[in-house]
C-alpha cells in the first residue's frame, strides 16, 4: 500500500503507540495529581495492539516507539515488545521506548534482547529535591534504571522538559551530568499538555532562554536539522544536544509522526482535539482494510498543528493518555 501522507504533503513514517494510561509517578506538567485512569477493559490487548501497528507498519510506517504513562506497568510488556519486533519482516526498522526508567533495571537487557533499539528517559533534573518536587517520586530508581540500560548496552537518550522557576537552575548541572556519561540530553520546551487550566505560557522556558543559560558555561553550535524533532547543537565542539521547541519554533511542517493511545484512538496531532477510534472499531469486528482505510482518511485530513493553534487543546485527555 502507498504510504500514508496527509492534505499538507507530509509523510508518516513514525508511529508511537501508548501501552498504558498507568504511570507510577505524577509529573506535575504531564498529569493532575488524581488522574482518572481509563477504564481497563478500554486498553488494548496486546493481540489488538500487535493487529493495529502490523496495519500501520503494512502502509509505510518503519519506526514504532512504545510510550505510556509508563510502559513498564505494562504486565505483558516483554511479549508485546517481542511481537511488534516481529513487524521488521513486513517493514518496521526500529522500535523505540520512552521510559522514565524506574522500574526498568531488572528488566533492561531482556527488554534489549527482545528487540528495543533505543530508550528515551525523562529526567527533568538531577537534583533529588527537585525531582520530587517535579515527578513526586524518588530519583534513586531512574539513576539505577539508566545504569541498567547502560549496563546491558542500550542505545539511551534523555529527555528533560524545563519549567520556569521550577528546574530552569538546573539546566547546566542536568548537561554536565550527561555530558560526563556521555549520554545525548535533549530539552524541551514546556506544552500546554497537562491538567487544564495548568499551563501557563509564562513557565515556558524557551529554546533561546535555555540555549543562553547553557552559553554562560560552555560553547554551544548549532548543527544541521534532521527530522528530529529536535533542534540540534554540539556542546564544546563534541557532545550533542537537542532542544525540541514546540512552543517558540514549531517542527510541525516536516511532522512524520502518528500516535495511537492505550485504547486505540489515532491522533494525527498532539494537538488534535478528537481522535478516531480505531480501537473501538477493531471491537466492533471491523475488517483490516476497513481500519486501514480510516486511518488513511483521518491522516489525510490531519490539521497544520500547533503552529496553526498555539495554546492550550481543549479536550480531556492529557499527556499521559496520549502517549507523549
Ligand atoms: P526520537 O525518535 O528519539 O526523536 O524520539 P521522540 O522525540 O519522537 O520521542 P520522545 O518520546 O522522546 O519525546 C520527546 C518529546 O518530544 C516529548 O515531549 C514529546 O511529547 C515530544 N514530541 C514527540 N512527538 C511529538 C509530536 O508529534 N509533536 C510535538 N510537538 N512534540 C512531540
Ligand atoms: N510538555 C513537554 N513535554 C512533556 N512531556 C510530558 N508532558 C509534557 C509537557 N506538558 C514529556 C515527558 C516525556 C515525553 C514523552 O513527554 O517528559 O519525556
Ligand atoms: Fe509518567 Fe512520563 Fe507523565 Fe512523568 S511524564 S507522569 S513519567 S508518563
Amino acid at each position: 500500500m502507498s504510504p500514508l501522507i496527509d492534505r499538507h504533503g507530509r509523510t508518516k513514517r513514525k508511529l508511537r503507540i501508548s501501552l498504558t494510561d498507568r504511570c507510577n509517578f505524577r509529573c506535575t506538567y504531564c498529569m493532575p495529581e488524581h488522574p482518572d485512569w481509563l477504564p481497563k477493559a478500554s486498553l488494548l490487548a496486546r493481540h489488538e495492539v500487535v493487529r493495529l501497528a502490523g496495519l500501520f507498519v503494512d502502509q509505510g510506517i518503519d519506526q514504532i516507539r512504545l510510550t505510556g504513562g509508563e510502559p513498564l506497568l505494562r504486565h505483558d510488556l516483554l511479549e508485546c515488545v517481542q511481537d511488534i519486533a516481529a513487524l521488521r519482516e513486513r517493514g518496521l526498522r526500529r522500535l523505540s521506548m520512552t521510559t522514565n526508567a524506574s522500574r526498568i533495571a531488572p528488566k533492561a537487557r531482556e527488554l534489549v534482547m527482545a528487540g528495543i533499539d533505543d530508550f528515551n528517559v525523562s529526567l527533568d533534573t538531577v537534583d533529588p529535591e527537585t525531582f520530587r518536587r517535579l515527578t513526586l517520586r524518588e530519583i534513586a530508581p531512574v539513576f539505577d534504571g539508566i545504569d541498567a540500560l547502560v549496563a546491558a548496552g542500550a542505545n539511551v537518550k534523555l529527555n528533560a522538559v524545563v519549567i520556569r522557576g521550577d528546574n530552569e537552575k538546573d539546566i547546566v548541572p542536568l548537561l554536565e551530568w550527561a555530558m560526563a556519561r556521555k549520554l545525548p540530553l535533549r530539552y524541551i520546551e514546556y506544552m500546554p499538555l497537562d491538567a487544564p487550566g495548568h499551563w501557563k505560557r509564562d513557565a515556558v522556558v524557551s529554546e533561546a532562554d535555555m540555549l543562553a543559560a547553557i552559553r554562560e558555561r560552555h560553547v554551544v553550535d548549532v548543527q544541521p536539522r534532521g527530522h528530529d524533532p529536535a533542534t540540534p547543537y554540539l556542546v564544546d565542539g563534541h557532545y550533542p544536544l537537542g532542544i525540541i521547541s514546540t512552543v517558540s519554533n514549531p517542527f510541525c511542517s516536516t511532522c512524520d509522526r502518528l500516535r495511537i493511545t492505550a485504547t486505540g484512538e489515532l491522533f494525527t496531532c498532539l494537538f488534535s482535539p478528537i481522535g478516531t477510534p480505531l480501537g473501538a472499531r477493531m471491537r466492533d469486528g471491523v475488517a483490516d482494510d476497513v481500519l486501514a482505510e480510516q486511518a488513511r482518511r483521518a491522516v489525510w485530513l490531519k490539521d497544520a498543528g500547533y503552529a496553526s493553534r498555539p495554546g492550550p487543546v481543549d479536550r480531556p485527555l492529557t499527556m499521559h493518555a496520549m502517549g507523549g
